[in-house]
C-alpha cells in the first residue's frame, strides 16, 4: 500500500480536468484492502474509488475526497504487466470456455490484446477504450455488442461493510452502463474479476477487433480528451444524433467542446492557452440537456460519473 498526498485529479482523468483529493491510496493486494479502512480513517474525506479515470468529470479546486486506487493486477514482480491466471475451462451447449481471473488493476487494453492472441473472445468490441478492469465492471462498459457484465462469472469486492467478499451472479445487479451491488452497501471497490470467455479463432478475433477500431476511430474522437460518451442512451435513441440534431456539436465553452466527430463527447482542449474549468463542462452539459429536453421531450441521463459523487 503506498499513499500519496495531494494528487491531482486533472493528471489521473482521460478529460485532464479537476482539482486536487486529500489523498490517493494504492492497493497491490488483497492484504492492502484489509487494512484500507485504517488508511481511509488517517487521510479522511470520502472515498472514492479510482480506476483508470476515463468516465469521470472531476471539481475543481481541493476536494473532500480520498482516491481509493485497485491496482492488483497491473503488474508483476518484475515491473511487466501482469498477466490474467488461466483458472480452467468449462463445456457448455454453445461451446468451451476458458476462465480467467485479472485483477481489478488491469488495463483493458492490454486484457482485450492477451485475450485475442489466445483466441478468447468477449472482449473485441472494447477496442480503444481505456480504463482498467474494475472501472469497466463498474460502469459496465460496453461497444460494438460486447459488454463486460455478461462475461463475469465471480468477483472479488471490498465493502466497508462486509470487508472481501467473493460473489456469485446473484451478487450484482447490470443492466446498460450500470453495475450494483445486490446487496446495499455506501461504497464498493472490485478486488478481482473471474472472467468466463469464449473460445474462438484468434484470427477472427483479430478481424472482429480491426473492423470495430476503424469503425471506432471514423465516428469516434479518439485522439481527443474525452471522458466517452457523456449521455447515456435513451431507449431505442442515439444520444449523439439527438444532441447532433440540437445543435451541440462544436458547442464551446472557454477550452471546452462538443466534439465534431461525435456530438456526445465532450473534449478537452489543452493546447489552446485557456485553463479547462469544470465549470465549463457542467454549463456545456447543462446547455446540451436543455437543447435536448426543448427540442424532442427527452431528459438526457449522465454517462459520466460526476466528483465528488454526492451520497
Ligand atoms: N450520430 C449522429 N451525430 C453524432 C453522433 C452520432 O448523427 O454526433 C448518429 C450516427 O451517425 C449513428 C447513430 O447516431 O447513425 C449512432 O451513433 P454511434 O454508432 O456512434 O453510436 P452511439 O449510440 O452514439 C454507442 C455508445 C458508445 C459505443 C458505440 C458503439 C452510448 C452512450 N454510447 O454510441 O459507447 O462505443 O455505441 O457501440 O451507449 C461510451 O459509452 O462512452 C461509448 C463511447
Amino acid at each position: 500500500m503506498k499513499i500519496i498526498d495531494r494528487p491531482s485529479l486533472a493528471e489521473l482523468t482521460t478529460l485532464r480536468l479537476g482539482g486536487t483529493a486529500i489523498a490517493e491510496i494504492r492497493l497491490d493486494s488483497l492484504e492492502d484492502c484489509e487494512r484500507l479502512p485504517e488508511a481511509l480513517s488517517l487521510t479522511g474525506g470520502s472515498a472514492h474509488v479510482l480506476g483508470g479515470g476515463s468516465n469521470l468529470l472531476a471539481h475543481d479546486g481541493d476536494l473532500p475526497i480520498t482516491l481509493v486506487r485497485p491496482l492488483m493486477g497491473s503488474r508483476a514482480a518484475d515491473g511487466r504487466p501482469a498477466e490474467p491466471e488461466i483458472l480452467g475451462t468449462e463445456e457448455r451447449t454453445d461451446g468451451r470456455y476458458t476462465l480467467l481471473r485479472v485483477g481489478a488493476g488491469m488495463r483493458v487494453p492490454f486484457l482485450l490484446s492477451w485475450t485475442v492472441k489466445r483466441g478468447l473472445a468477449g472482449l473485441e468490441g472494447l477496442v480503444g477504450v481505456p480504463g482498467r478492469v474494475g472501472g469497466a465492471i463498474a460502469m459496465n462498459a460496453g461497444s460494438y455488442g460486447c459488454s463486460t457484465a455478461p462475461l463475469l462469472r465471480s468477483l472479488t469486492v471490498f465493502t466497508p461493510e462486509r470487508g472481501l467478499q467473493e460473489l456469485g451472479p446473484e451478487g450484482w445487479c447490470a443492466s446498460y452502463r450500470h453495475f450494483s451491488l445486490a446487496e446495499p452497501c455506501s461504497w464498493y471497490m472490485s478486488a478481482s474479476a473471474v472472467l468466463a470467455m469464449k473460445q474462438a479463432d484468434p484470427a477472427e478475433l483479430r478481424r472482429i477487433m480491426q473492423e470495430n477500431f476503424l469503425k471506432k476511430k471514423s465516428g469516434q474522437p479518439v485522439h481527443e480528451h474525452t471522458a466517452g460518451c457523456v449521455f447515456k442512451n435513451p431507449e431505442g435513441q442515439s444520444a449523439g444524433r439527438l444532441l447532433d440534431e440540437a445543435g451541440m456539436k462544436g458547442r464551446r465553452r472557454g477550452a471546452l467542446y462538443f466534439s465534431e466527430r461525435h456530438a456526445n463527447f465532450l473534449a478537452h482542449d489543452t493546447k489552446c492557452g485557456i485553463a479547462g474549468r469544470t465549470e465549463d463542462a457542467l454549463a456545456l452539459i447543462s446547455e446540451a440537456r436543455d437543447a435536448v429536453l426543448e427540442r424532442f421531450g427527452i431528459s438526457l441521463e449522465m454517462e459520466v460519473k460526476e466528483w465528488p459523487a454526492w451520497r
